[in-house]
Formats: C-alpha cells, structure tokens, sequence
C-alpha cells in the first residue's frame, strides 16, 4: 500500500497528493508519469510527476477531477492509502543546454511544467514561462514556476489576472522579438498545445509537447494510447510523452480521447447514486 503524506486543495476540482514511494522517488525525472490504482477493483489511471524527494521517499502528484476515478481520488485525504502505484514511466523530458527556451502551462500542467523548467534552468538555459489559465480562480503555483524560471507571463482567458489573452499572443510576441528562442515546451489542453505549435510553425522554433492521451497498462501492452506523429504509429506511454508538436496529428488524438465519453458518463451518475 501506498500512503497518502500529504493531500492539499489547489483550486476547485484540482488537489495535490504526495505520496510515499521511496523507490520510484529515486527514480523521477521531469516529464515522466506513473500509473495509480485507488483499490483492487479500481481503474488505472496516469498522472504526471509534479515533484519527487529522494530523501523523503515521496512523489508528488496533481490530480484534477475529470471522471469516476479522479473524483474517488479528490476523496481521499492525508493517511489514506492507494493499492498500486507504477512508475516512473515514459521517458523523461530531453533537458539539455539550447539558450532561450519558453515553457507555456495551460491550467493544471502548471504541475507538469515546473519541474521541467527548473531542470532547463538549472543546466543554464534562460527560461521564460507563459502561465494561461481560463480565469484567475484556476490559477496555481504561479510563484513556484516563477522561481524555477527566469520570466513569467501569466494571461486568463476573461482578463481576470495577469493580462487578458491566450497563451499564444505572448508567445508570439517571444518568437518575433530579440529573445533568439531556441525552444518551446507546451503542455496543456491538446487544443493549446495544437495552436502552440501552429504558432511556433512558421518561425522553424523546435516545439515539444507533451500528450496526455488514455492510458491503460502504461507500458506499451494495450495500445490504448495509440498516436499519429509524422505519419507513424506511436504509443505515448512508451515513445512518450513528449513528442514534436509539429508532426502530431491533433485530430486523431483528439477524437480518440473522447471515445469513452458517452460510458465515463454513466459510470459518474452511476457513483453518484451508489
Ligand atoms: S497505455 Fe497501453 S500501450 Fe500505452
């Protein structure tokens, strides 16, 4: 069993868990994912790394209720237990020394992002962040991803905080000024990081994204997480998660994310009545 040391409340519908699980918090690299299951009969669901302590023995993770299984886990608290926990799986995020690279984080990636900027910080790279969220209600660790970069743009959706825009403008304004950006990271909604990549397009800017499709085993076995990059057949949890933003096909990804919409449904009304 797994123990829950800590549970904390971010914003509505998004909580931090960390857990202790001294062997794959030896492990941890930034952009890596594990696998988690709440109990015996339970689904298996991914969540991303959102910090590791070696010397404590936890990993942190953030969880945003979306279905049946995240909403079972926002129940959870602090001494609680979770019966399985993979990881880390994937591969992690490539952090070499480039110069100039923009992180953007849409909503909740936040906890994705920041350790993958602090990691490009560290090996000497200037990091400018973009933090977009829909409002100012959904903004999280904004001083944590200011401090493991060199700049940070926070933009809402409304104009609520920060300045009123999408991720892109800014980003946009990045590429065409003197800021000779080497690399862009977005993680996000698909849609985000879809316009991201349509936005890095035409100045050439190498552009990582990182996907977040469904998972089931998480080692290359179900072939749930099946993607399209560059025309070949990928599987995000083994070849991924990161990938050239620039050759995913976004359509496929995104239809398939949805297949199981209609029974995620049903199974919510059906945990709601039990
Ligand atoms: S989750 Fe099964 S192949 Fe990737």
């Amino acid at each position: 069993m797994y123990k829950i040391l800590l549970r904390q409340d971010l914003v509505p519908n998004t909580h931090l868990f960390k857990i202790e699980v001294p062997e794959v918090a030896r492990k941890a690299r930034p952009g890596q994912f594990i696998v988690i299951r709440i109990d015996e009969k339970g689904e298996r669901i991914p969540l991303t790394v959102a910090g590791w302590d070696a010397e404590e023995g936890s990993v942190t993770v953030v969880c945003q209720e979306v279905g049946t299984t995240t909403r079972r886990l926002a129940k959870m608290g602090t001494g609680d237990s979770l019966v399985d926990f993979v990881g880390p799986l994937g591969i992690p995020t490539h952090i070499g020394k480039v110069g100039t690279v923009v992180c953007v984080a849409g909503g909740f990636a936040v906890a994705v992002v920041t350790p993958i900027a602090r990691a490009l910080k560290e090996a000497g790279n200037r990091v400018i962040s973009i933090l977009g969220a829909r409002n100012q209600d959904l903004i999280f660790w904004e001083e944590e991803l200011r401090a493991a970069s060199d700049e940070l743009i926070v933009t809402t959706d409304d104009g609520s905080y920060g300045r009123k825009a999408l991720v892109t403008e800014p980003l946009k304004e990045l590429l065409e000024g003197d800021e000779n950006v080497k690399r862009v990271i977005a993680i996000g909604p698909s849609i985000m990081m879809k316009f991201c990549t349509k936005t890095t397009e035409p100045f050439g800017v190498d552009t990582v994204v990182s996907l977040n499709p469904i998972m089931v085993d998480g080692t290359g076995m179900c072939g749930c997480c099946r993607v399209s990059v560059d025309g070949q057949t990928k599987f995000v949890c083994v070849d991924g998660p990161d990938f050239d933003g620039h050759k995913v096909d976004y359509g496929e990804l995104t239809s398939r994310m949805k297949v199981y919409t209609p029974h995620e449904k049903i199974c919510m009304v059906l945990s709601e009545e039990a």
